[in-house]
């Protein structure tokens, strides 16, 4: 059946109040139209009636109503079908719906549930009944939309104050690694470096976006435990006694107890890095003189970024190494102080200039840094 729709449509622009509550009015019978608008005006709801639904759905769709009533017997489509459509269109899937069933028939009921309807209603409409159903539902559909903004507020605002405190988190983890630079070199440059070329390593080497992410924070925390070294040998420009060479490689085991047992993530790596950062691939390497994959594989990567940025650096006392010869010592290294699978990321880095070669723009590194990885690496010395 073929009714025209009744002619009262409004547009969200024309709206007068938007927080007055929209009412979507499908029925094909005019009388009961007729009820259910002045029922819905009463409850200081905007309505607009059809007794054709496909009229309606596209009303619908363009003004989102909050509360759609439709009888379960529409000329065209079925009641229920309808109202699945209706709660499809975009901006309607919050739409609460009430169905107008027969009096008793409890298997239109149960399909008008099945179809989504909040609630039913029985023909012939008793109109204070009917005015009590659509203000509750009414007000149940707008405490819905409070509890949803509030809600979709509350994750905004957590995932907020979550990025904000991983943001505070590195920048404090940052300072204090500059903090264990400072009596050599306070620009944190050559941590930042460091922290640079362990992230671009771990990426080639395929680990995860996030532990890729802790690296690089945790990495320039890598020399930490040079706050416990005397001035006196930290400073040193000569050659350490045996001794000396002791004293100065406790700062792995220092950094180690600076930064363990933490349930920071970052913390919890940089203690690894601080710790195993001077183990080598052979096992010739200290505190523990670990071999191959039982270092971490941090501290591997931040063993390759740490001294190729070392012998590459310009200082009052030791010019840079040209990248040749750099490279080369990586690659005559590779599989005795290095793990060859970093040193290989590592030169595809190079290659492809995500790593600069240039000393100059790898302008002050850390001295004392430097002063104890040349050491490392320097023919027939242990490492300091
Ligand atoms: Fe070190």
């Amino acid at each position: 059946m073929h009714t025209p729709s009744l002619a009262f449509e409004s547009h969200p622009s024309a709206r007068p109040d938007p927080a007055t509550p929209r009412v979507l009015v499908v029925s094909y019978q005019s009388v009961q139209r007729r009820t259910l608008i002045r029922v819905a005006e009463r409850a200081a709801a905007e309505v607009a009636a059809f007794a054709e639904p496909r009229e309606a759905l596209v009303w619908a769709a363009r003004n989102r109503p909050d509360l759609v009533v439709a009888d379960l017997e529409l000329p065209d489509i079925p009641g229920d079908t309808f109202m699945r459509r209706c709660r499809r269109l975009p901006g309607c899937e919050n739409s609460t719906l009430l169905a107008l069933v027969d009096q008793g028939d409890a298997a239109s009921a149960r399909r008008a549930a099945l179809a989504g309807a909040a609630d039913v209603a029985g023909k012939p409409l008793d109109s204070n009944e009917l005015e009590n159903r659509i203000g509750l539902l009414l007000r149940l559909n707008r405490q819905e939309r409070i509890i949803e903004r509030q809600a979709r507020w509350l994750e905004h605002g957590f995932a907020n104050a979550v990025t904000e405190n991983m943001a505070r988190e590195k920048e404090t983890l940052m300072r204090l690694a500059r903090a264990g630079e400072y009596r050599d070199e306070f620009t944190g440059a050559h941590i930042m470096r460091i922290g640079r070329y362990s992230r671009l390593v771990a990426e080639s080497l395929g680990q995860p976006a996030a532990w890729c992410d802790v690296i690089e924070s945790a990495a320039p925390m890598h020399d930490i435990g040079k706050i416990g070294v005397p001035d006196a040998l930290l400073l040193k420009n000569g050659p350490f006694s045996t001794r000396e060479r002791e004293l100065m490689q406790e700062h792995a085991i220092i950094g180690f107890n600076i930064l363990k047992d933490s349930p920071s993530q970052y913390l919890q790596m940089g203690a690894e890095i601080a710790l195993a950062h001077h183990e080598k691939f052979d096992g010739s390497g200290y505190p523990h003189k670990l071999r191959g994959k039982d270092i971490p594989l941090s501290a591997r990567i931040v063993a390759v970024a740490d001294v190729f940025d070392a012998l590459v650096s310009v200082r009052p006392y030791k010019q840079a190494w040209p990248l040749e010869r750099a490279l080369e010592w990586l690659i005559d290294h590779s599989g005795s102080h290095f793990d060859p699978d970093c040193v290989d990321a590592f030169l595809g880095h190079v290659a492809n200039g995500a790593i600069p070669a240039d000393p100059a723009s790898a302008a002050q590194p850390s001295r004392v840094a430097i002063a104890h990885v040349s050491a490392a690496i320097a023919p027939g010395s242990s490492a300091r």
